[in-house]
């Protein structure tokens, strides 16, 4: 085994802060949805629209870091992609429980096995920006209904937004499963902590 460093400062840095934002809109969302009662519809409003302005700002943040950094190359995939991820899905259902050795070993320039770099990938470009957007169509709703948008939308918006939501939930609560599934169970959770990670020479 040797040591190596898969995790710049900043992108842990991001990483947390990006769990911490995403946590603290589930909790305040949900309560604003009226599931629960934890600060009250009031403060779960303003804590909501207050970490949707802060997810904005990291997510600018992190666009410019990864790609002055060249580090959004670790997203990019070289040959049959369907074939990589069907390779690392087996190995998940299957591999992972006869102890059969990880389909891609990691490295400083390939720390992410296909599966990881689609669903990231996904989760950046796709999911957290239509959530963020109608999250925006919902909190201007009557500047916009003011500008010419038909009301009705204001269904629809809001049922977009919660899906999405319960959609996060379920990426957050796989994804904290699949971190379990590195070389020991905690040694992925350690690496996005300290930066540095045992893998196989
Ligand atoms: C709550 C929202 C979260 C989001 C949106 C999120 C998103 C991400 C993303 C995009 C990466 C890839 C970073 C890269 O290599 O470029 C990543 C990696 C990682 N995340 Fe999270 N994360 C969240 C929460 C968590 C939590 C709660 C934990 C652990 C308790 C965690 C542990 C890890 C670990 C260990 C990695 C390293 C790569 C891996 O094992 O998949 N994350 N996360």
């Amino acid at each position: 085994m040797k040591k190596v460093y898969l995790y710049a400062r900043f992108q842990r840095f991001w990483h947390w802060m990006q769990a911490l934002i995403i946590f603290s809109l589930l909790v305040s969302g949900l309560e604003v949805h009226g599931l629960f009662t934890l600060m009250g519809y009031e403060n779960a409003f303003h804590v909501h629209n207050f970490f949707a302005w802060g997810l904005v700002t990291f997510i600018v943040l992190a666009f410019f870091w990864y790609i002055t950094t060249g580090d959004f190359r670790q997203y990019l995939t070289e040959g049959n992609l369907i074939e990589k991820i069907m390779m690392q899905v087996r190995y998940y259902l299957i591999g992972i429980f006869m102890n059969e050795p990880h389909p891609f070993k990691k490295n400083e320039i390939s720390r992410l096995n296909p599966l990881q770099r689609i669903t990231y990938l996904m989760l950046t470009l796709v999911g957290l920006p239509l959530q963020i957007i109608f999250g925006f169509l919902y909190y201007y709703y009557n500047e916009l209904v003011a500008l010419g948008m038909n009301p009705d939308w204001i269904e629809p918006i809001a049922l977009i937004h919660t899906l999405l939501a319960y959609m996060l939930i379920s990426f957050v609560i796989m994804h904290v499963y699949m971190t379990t599934t590195g070389h020991t169970v905690t040694s992925n959770i350690k690496a996005m902590i300290t930066g540095w990670e045992e893998v196989e020479e």
